[in-house]
């Protein structure tokens, strides 16, 4: 039975699914990353407009799409295209994101292999394992093989179960726990000396700093890849939404949690920054900076970790653990995208589909590691820099140039009788046909100028 479809059994299950697949590394590595490499409070202020203002309604129309096709992400588009020219342009905005999400994937396995070797190694230590302890943390070819095949095999055993049992029953395990974990974590994190100055950094806008041209672009780069948008994972989890959902209100409350949690995030980790320095642990060089750069959370964390003492192990094992589950639920919905897309146009069944392709994307991954230095940074680039945007442009000019205002306006009143007369609706359409592609085409231009 390869073609029976799934759909979100409740509300509750798409919301988590969805904000689930939006919330991972991005928010709680990549946002206070950022933040603190950004001049803190004025990054975190400009993220939240461009959040709601630019990366919602792109979110939305992908959402929009989705439901609208209740099919993988190709056949939604073709549902909507009238000449073989459309048809055309709706398969490469369809098959790109799927390659797209397909190649985050095989890079964010790598860096979620690692979160949970910096999980198991606290326990390794407690249970006196210290040759294990060791090879854990070393930045070995063999293990991060074994992790990446660790993390892309947790991966695939949710997928593999479909929509209901899989995904939905999962990531509202998980996410509940993530957000538990996150706000013990924060409250523990300000007990300690030095938070409240990382607090100040993060909460006192420097409101000169908004209008940088670089940080302007790097903030709205971060909310794109935290909404998971232009990787037709969004079109994916749209089409599983039932026809009797408000879809304007579940996208809202989706972009609600993942920039919540980003900002809960950096709650935690940057005053947990100021811990460190203030512990002796060199972190912001004299220019304000951060000298380990984006490896500040796989660097510098766990030796503040170690310098807690016996407490240090647990708080490791559940930040680690944390950052492995919120990798988790974005993990599944990536690998989501081409099985879907394998499941329903090519006929196979879902767990041959989710195996091959899960293989496929591991032998991808394989390859980055065998050459980490280069090819990491290669694949970064390609499909979040270049790759998201463009998707996401493409996506905004087939709802606002191809889709007619009518057929959108019947979908979006599918679950939701008023919105001919909601604000939404008098802005959104504007929105997506100019604001979105032009703002995401001024991005990808300056990451050719760069
Ligand atoms: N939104 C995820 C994060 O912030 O970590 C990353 C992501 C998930 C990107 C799914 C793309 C995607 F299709």
């Amino acid at each position: 039975m390869a073609n029976v479809r799934g759909e979100f059994s409740s509300r509750i299950g798409f919301i988590l699914a969805a904000a689930g697949s939006a919330v991972g590394l991005g928010n709680i590595w990549g946002f206070p990353t950022q933040t603190a490499n950004n001049g803190g409070a004025a990054f975190v202020l400009v993220y939240l407009i461009l959040a709601f203002s630019l990366a919602y309604p792109a979110f939305m129309a992908e959402l929009l799409i989705g439901r609208y096709g209740q099919a993988n992400a190709v056949t939604s588009l073709q549902k909507l295209s009238r000449t073989l020219f459309q048809k055309r342009f709706a398969f490469i905005v369809g098959f790109g994101g799927i390659i797209f999400a397909s190649l985050i994937l095989s890079f964010y396995g790598i860096l979620a292999g690692r979160m949970m070797s910096f999980a198991i190694e606290p326990i390794t230590q407690i249970a006196g394992l210290d040759a294990i302890s060791g090879w854990v943390v070393t930045d070995s070819l063999i293990r991060n093989l074994f992790f990446t095949a660790s993390f892309m095999f947790l991966t695939l055993y949710i997928i593999r179960k479909g929509v209901k049992e899989g995904i939905e029953k999962w990531s509202s395990r998980l996410m509940p726990l993530l957000i538990g974990l996150l706000i013990c974590l924060i409250v523990y994190v300000f007990t300690l000396e030095g938070a409240s100055v990382g607090l100040n950094a993060y909460l006192n806008p420097d409101f000169t700093r908004t209008l940088d041209p670089n940080l302007i672009i790097s903030a709205l780069g971060q909310a794109f890849f935290s909404l998971s948008i232009g990787t037709s994972t969004m079109v994916i989890y749209g089409s599983y939404i039932s026809k009797k959902e408000n879809l304007i209100s579940l996208g809202a409350q989706v972009t609600l949690i993942d920039v919540s949690i980003a900002f809960l995030a950096g709650l935690l980790i940057i005053p947990a920054m100021y811990v460190a320095q203030a512990q002796g642990v060199a972190i912001f060089a004299e220019d304000g900076s951060l000298i380990s750069g984006s490896n500040v959370v796989f660097v510098v964390l766990p030796s503040l970790f170690s310098s807690m003492g016996a407490v240090g192990s647990i708080v490791a094992f559940t930040f680690f653990v944390l950052m492995t589950i919120a990798a988790l639920t974005s993990s599944i919905s990536m690998l989501e995208t081409p099985v879907s897309y394998v499941v329903e146009r090519h006929n196979m069944e879902r767990k041959k589909a989710s195996m091959i392709i899960g293989g496929v994307i591991f032998i991808i991954s394989a390859a980055i590691i065998s050459n980490v230095e280069v090819l990491l940074g290669l694949v970064i680039t390609i499909a979040t820099e270049y790759g998201q945007p463009i998707i996401a442009m493409l996506a905004c000019i087939f709802v606002g140039w191809i889709w007619h205002r009518n057929e959108i306006l019947k979908e979006l009143q599918q679950g939701n009788d008023d919105v001919e007369n909601s604000f939404f609706w008098k802005v959104w359409p504007w929105y997506v046909k100019f604001i979105c592609p032009t703002a995401i085409a001024l991005v990808f231009i300056h990451y050719l100028n760069t």
